[in-house]
């Protein structure tokens, strides 16, 4: 706690006293320290992969972000859709704790959140306590509509995209902190946001005249998740019309795990058929539509980061970059859409820049949408609330894993409306030096296992073949993270060694626990339910209370 309220930019300062002083024995002249607080800029577009390329294709997004900032390569979200995903990125819980587990009704949406008052206690609030002032453009989550725009508690402007004008590229609708809509006919929703943003820095800038006036300002733009049809029906992004002939050759990129002849995968994704040569056309006429949708994302970014540089904002604001959810065109089979586990849907795109964020470098620990807080929080200076979920990206003590949860069925995106059943799991992810695991248990009673390091493409489910004692400790641990609060799920082993005496899986893996894990109740779901039930899943007793 005394390490979170000093937060990273005081840390990053004692550490450039500590080693940079010239003579250990003289005491350092203190750097001149700033005691005004950071403003972040938050840049969060939907269903944006991160194993497709597709920032290859932002050269702005390279400029301002990956060039003068730190990247996170082994970013996850733990829900791979946007309701979970959106509130676990603002609230620092995994989607168990806050149980918005699907984008509709009864059990997701706008909805959802409203009914449980998630807004009592979130990111937002926390800073506004501090004295931010906080800015919401752009998509929010879904099911905000005319009868539902009341803005949440914590923001000063809340402008979300509003039903049905989210998913509909040159008709967007707003309202404005919960009054009348206004829609846009015609207007390309990006080019808009962009407008709106820009207009949004300056009256920031024009209350920065009368005092320090911290701010937090998100945009959030839809593409390059589909555009939804009035029936329903998704189909691919719209781009700009000034970027609708680029990139006529690009192609999902033909990964070992685009569209296998070979899998052997958990039941529905293993029986998918082959895909046929006109379904990979459409998926490359897809692919090619979320690069060309993105590129005025990707101008969007150079106007906001040039805006700021020219009000002398850049100096003292943290910007990232990311977006709810990854994305899978022909991978494993699976047509398009995101809701599974494979890496595709879940790794996702973070970049962070600002002040003492190392640039042009890539960081691989571990961490989730709901490092979010913490992260933010700590880079603030303000301390962080004890629900939290998770720690901060830049703590030391790294997170070794967590879990991906779903309670739902999945369903194909892209012209076709086809719902499977049974996608309902548990996939732990463990990456640290020296492992990266993935292993799941679904409520099928299926299990896959894939030691990355070997199977980088999750194609061959080695669970049967797998070290039983390996298996064992990664039951644990899904035992333990799966209805985790708070410190459980940032330190997972301390429950269940009381002694703490372990503190990584290869500590766990000592032969002298062999017995007590080889004992232990695993985890299992009773059926395949589309909600969160906490009676439908577990290992029986609490085994390690
Ligand atoms: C999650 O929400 C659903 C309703 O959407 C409810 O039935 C369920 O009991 C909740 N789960 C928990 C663990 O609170
Ligand atoms: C977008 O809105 C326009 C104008 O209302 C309408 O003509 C068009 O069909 C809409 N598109 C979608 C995908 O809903
Ligand atoms: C499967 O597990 C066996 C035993 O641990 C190992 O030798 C093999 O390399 C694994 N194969 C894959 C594809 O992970």
């Amino acid at each position: 706690m005394k390490l979170a309220s000093i937060g990273l930019v005081g840390l990053l300062l004692l550490a450039r006293q500590s080693f940079g002083a010239p003579n250990k024995c003289v005491s350092p002249q203190p750097p001149p320290v700033t005691h005004k607080k950071p403003n972040f800029v938050v840049i969060l577009t939907d269903d944006q992969d991160q194993l497709m390329n597709s920032l290859d294709y932002q050269p702005y997004v390279k400029r301002h972000f990956i060039d003068e900032g730190t990247s996170f390569t082994k970013y996850y979200t733990t829900s791979a859709m946007c309701c979970p995903s959106r509130v676990s990125l603002w609230l620092g819980q995994f989607a168990h704790n806050h149980n918005v587990t699907d984008e509709s009704r009864p059990h997701g949406s706008y909805y959802k959140f409203q009914a449980g008052n998630l807004d009592d206690s979130w990111l937002p609030v926390w800073l506004q306590e501090e004295g931010y002032s906080n800015h919401y453009i752009g998509k929010f989550i879904n099911g905000v509509n005319k009868d539902n725009t009341v803005a949440p508690k914590g923001w000063d402007h809340f402008e979300p995209l509003v039903s049905p004008g989210i998913y509909n590229f040159t008709n967007p609708i707003f309202s404005l902190n919960g009054g009348p809509l206004e829609s846009f006919p015609g207007v390309y929703q990006t080019d808009l946001i962009r407008d709106k943003s820009l207009a949004r820095i300056d009256a920031l800038v024009e209350k920065k005249k009368e005092g320090d006036n911290p701010f937090l300002l998100v945009i959030s733009p839809t593409a390059p998740h589909d555009e939804i049809q009035e029936d329903g029906t998704f189909t691919p992004p719209v781009p700009a019309d000034r970027h609708k002939h680029l990139f006529p050759d690009a192609r999902v990129p033909r990964t070992p795990n685009f569209n296998p002849a070979v899998q052997d995968k958990v039941g529905w994704i293993r029986d998918l058929p082959l895909l046929s040569p006109l379904q990979v056309e459409e998926i490359d006429h897809h692919y090619r539509q979320r690069l060309r949708s993105l590129q005025a994302t990707d101008e969007l970014v150079d106007s906001v980061v040039k805006k700021l540089a020219a009000n002398d904002l850049l100096d003292n604001t943290y910007l990232v970059y990311t977006t709810d959810n990854g994305y899978h065109l022909g991978q494993h089979r699976l047509f398009a859409g995101k809701q599974t586990p494979i890496e595709n849907d879940i790794n996702i795109p973070f970049i962070i820049r600002g002040p003492g964020i190392a640039k042009k470098q890539i960081k691989t620990n571990p961490a989730t949408h709901s490092h979010f807080p913490a992260t933010v929080l700590d880079l603030a200076g303000i301390k962080r609330p004890t629900n939290l979920d998770a720690t901060s990206l830049f703590d030391p003590e790294h997170t070794e894993s967590f879990n991906v949860e779903f309670w739902s069925n999945q369903f194909t995106e892209g012209g076709s409306k086809l719902k499977h059943k049974k996608n309902s799991y548990k996939a732990l992810r463990l990456i640290s030096q020296k492992h990266d695991l993935y292993y799941s248990v679904w409520c099928t009673h299926e299990h896959e296992f894939y030691d990355m390091k070997v199977d980088p493409y999750q194609l061959s489910n080695n669970h049967s073949a797998a070290d039983r004692k390996l298996l064992d400790r990664l039951d644990a641990l899904v035992v333990v993270l799966h209805d985790c609060k708070g410190e459980v799920c940032k330190f997972p082993w301390r429950t269940i060694h009381k002694d703490g005496q372990v503190h990584s899986l290869d500590d766990a893996l000592d032969a002298k626990h062999d017995a007590f894990y080889s004992a232990l109740p695993k985890f299992r779901f009773k059926s395949c339910k589309v909600y969160y039930d906490a009676d439908n899943e577990g290992a029986g007793s609490s085994p390690f209370s």
